[in-house]
């Protein structure tokens, strides 16, 4: 009998520390996929949120004070419903799926920024995807002073972007020390430079990646 599955979609995240400047290329990223010759749906989401319980969750999390367990949980219990309602699917109907963040946030904000024992964080990683992971990993880097005057002039802070210097200087290492321990599928972006030259970069990463893949 002819297998009718379509082969399983790839999943790309963003991710990189606020103000860093990931959400600005991501729409764009999107549309390079889609133009290319051989292109599948591609399906742009974020995270916390991408569901509409999702970002009830989102709304709290990002205003509301609260244990950081809870905060872990909560973001969890997100993504659970994130990937049982739309990553899962696309990615079994073979679209592409982009997140705006994913697990690799929980580890750098609630591991590296807040101390949350990483172990935790593994086991709920285990239990909410098991062995779902992203293809291929944009960790977009800058130095803290960066990111903060880019934030001051974009928008009011929210619970995580009032956060400490400290809190961030944790955070960003965190997301450095994932990448250089999964070099395969972590590709580490210099935003310090202009939206052009970021983009001729991504254009080149997209490209590499189509093809090996
Ligand atoms: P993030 O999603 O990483 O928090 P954004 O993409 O929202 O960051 O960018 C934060 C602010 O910085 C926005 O006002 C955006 O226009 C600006 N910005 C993004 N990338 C750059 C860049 N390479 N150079 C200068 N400003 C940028
Ligand atoms: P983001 O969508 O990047 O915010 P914005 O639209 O303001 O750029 O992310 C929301 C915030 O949630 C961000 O400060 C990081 C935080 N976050 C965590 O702390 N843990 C997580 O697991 C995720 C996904 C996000």
């Amino acid at each position: 009998m002819r297998d009718t599955h379509p082969p399983r979609g790839k999943f790309i995240t963003f991710e990189g520390i606020d103000g860093a400047g990931k959400s600005t290329h991501i729409d764009w990223v999107a549309q390079r996929l889609r133009a290319r010759p051989d292109a599948t749906p591609v399906v742009t989401t974020r995270e916390p949120g991408g569901t509409p319980l999702g970002e009830d969750l989102r709304a709290l999390l990002l205003h509301r004070k609260m244990d950081l367990e809870t905060e872990a949980l909560l973001m969890f219990a997100a993504r659970r419903e994130h990937i049982a309602e739309v990553i899962a699917p696309a990615l079994a109907r073979g679209d592409w799926v982009i997140s705006d963040r994913f697990t690799d946030a929980t580890f750098a904000y609630q591991g590296g920024g807040r101390g949350l024992p990483t172990a935790r964080l593994e086991a709920l990683e285990q239990w909410v995807q098991g062995d779902l992971q992203p293809d291929l990993t944009l960790l977009f880097d800058v130095p803290l002073e960066t990111a903060s005057e880019r934030l001051a002039g974009a928008r009011a802070p929210d619970k995580f972007e009032a956060e400490s210097r400290a809190f961030f200087e944790r955070t960003r290492a965190e997301y450095l020390r994932r990448a250089a321990q999964s070099p395969g599928r972590f590709r580490v972006i210099d935003a310090t430079r202009t939206i052009e030259a970021i983009r001729d970069e991504l254009e080149n990463i997209v490209a590499e990646f189509v093809a090996t893949r």
